[in-house]
């Protein structure tokens, strides 16, 4: 039997409620803050995440898939959605629409992790960015769209982290500092923290292992530049006097080079080892790194399956979909033109209906009808051809009419508002 590939996942049936609940929360908020769609491939240039992501960071060097397509092209399925976002942004001409663009997103990424829970190959997200605006209050407005998601979930068991990663203006400078400071200690570190030390040193403040050592390393916030210290500063602001809680973690890098001054996490403590449900950040430079102008940008994305996790972690239970409001059961050969017929008109009411095309009784007939979630079930036998009626049957209750076939529509819809 071909399997499918490690660190994926089919999606189905009960599992499928859950996603369902969580993209309707999506469509419902990102429809309030208005934010629109944007759909980009799922594969791009291999160099567009190289100069985004950056070359030093553990996507780009470990984690992507990457291969020549018949071309000799090389090619790479997204491992995020932001690089993809920019290139759009540019090659769109996004900028001319005015400022600021706020766009969403949601489809698969693709990271080549080691699978564990929370962890996967193909996993999904949810991102937002707003690009266009330099202002604190973009950054704020992210978070609290953030906020505003998980509370539409119902899922209130997340904590909100906030951090600034600087410029390039005061970013090299505590660098340097905390180069100085791990220098003599770097021997004994992780083989993680030793590659890092020269490409990518705030890396080496959230390492699990050496987490000992990271808590007397030098802060950023004592090497802002004012720019950066005064955006940090309006953002607390913000978020005090809107009353959303949050921590300032000093250790929170992220693992992507494009960040700029605001960097943000939401973090669930059910969730274990992988407790990050979201994670983002302002990217000022990342539009022009792309190719563009200089746009300042400010976004997040949040991993669809960790949301799903927090949901059953916390028991909360989509409710069950009704895949069809009627169920049409034609009991007969020669019922299904009726059957179809009559389909037909309720579907022009806007009603869901399932005809059952299989051949069976109608003990297997009303079962599949439940099964689906049908309210209500129509019977179409020999009797109800000949006569020209049609059995209404109310599945919850088992009430049965006879109802003439030309009112069957009016008197289903009637119905339907009853219960
Ligand atoms: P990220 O922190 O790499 O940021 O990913 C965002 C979220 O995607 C994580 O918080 C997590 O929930 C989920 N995620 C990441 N990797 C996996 C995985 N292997 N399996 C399951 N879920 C995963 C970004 O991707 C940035 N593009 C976010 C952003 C948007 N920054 C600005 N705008």
């Amino acid at each position: 039997m071909i399997k499918r590939i490690k660190g994926t996942q089919d999606i189905y049936f009960e599992e499928m409620k859950y996603w369902h609940y969580v993209e309707n929360a999506i469509r419902e908020v990102t429809r309030l803050y208005a934010f629109q769609e944007v759909r980009t491939p799922i594969f791009e240039a291999t160099e567009l995440f190289k100069r985004s992501v950056g070359e030093s960071t553990d996507v780009v060097q470990k984690e992507m898939y990457t291969f020549e397509d018949k071309g000799g092209r090389s090619i790479t399925l997204r491992p995020e959605g932001t690089a993809s976002v920019a290139r759009a942004f540019v090659e769109n001409g996004f900028v001319n629409l005015g400022a600021p663009i706020k766009l969403y997103y949601v489809g698969p990424m693709f990271r080549y992790e080691r699978p564990q829970a929370g962890r996967l190959r193909q996993f999904h997200q949810i991102g937002v960015e707003t690009l266009g605006s330099s202002h604190p209050t973009a950054d704020y407005e992210v978070i609290e769209f953030a906020m505003n998601l998980l509370k539409k979930l119902k899922i209130d068991d997340a904590k909100l982290y906030i951090n600034t990663v600087g410029c390039t203006k005061c970013r090299p400078k505590y660098k340097e500092a905390l180069k100085d400071y791990y220098a003599d200690k770097i021997d004994g570190l992780c083989t993680d923290c030793k590659r890092r030390y020269n490409s990518n040193v705030m890396r080496l403040l959230d390492c699990k292992i050496d987490e000992g050592v990271a808590a007397n390393a030098p802060s950023i916030h004592t090497y802002l530049c004012d720019e950066c210290s005064n955006h940090f500063n309006e953002l607390q602001k913000l978020l005090s006097a809107n009353d959303i809680d949050y921590e300032i973690d000093p250790k929170l890098v992220r693992g992507l080079d494009y960040y700029t001054k605001t960097a943000f996490e939401i973090r669930a403590e059910s969730l274990g080892s992988q407790n990050q449900i979201l994670g983002g950040g302002r990217y000022d430079g990342l539009v022009e790194y792309v190719g563009g102008k200089s746009v300042p940008a400010v976004g997040f994305a949040a991993g669809i399956e960790r949301i799903i996790m927090v949901l059953k972690s916390m028991g909360i239970k989509p409710e069950t979909e009704e895949i069809a409001s009627i169920a049409v059961l034609p009991m007969l050969e020669n019922a299904f033109t009726l059957a179809f017929e009559y389909a037909r008109r309720l579907r022009r009411k806007n009603i869901s209906v399932f005809v059952d095309v299989m051949d069976r009784n109608l003990r297997n007939r009303m079962k599949h009808a439940s099964r689906i979630g049908a309210k209500i079930a129509l019977i179409i036998g020999e009797e109800e051809i000949e006569k020209g009626l049609v059995t209404v049957k109310i599945l919850e209750t088992g009430a049965q009419f006879k109802v003439d076939g030309d009112f069957m529509a009016n008197f289903i819809e009637e119905k339907l508002i009853e219960l």
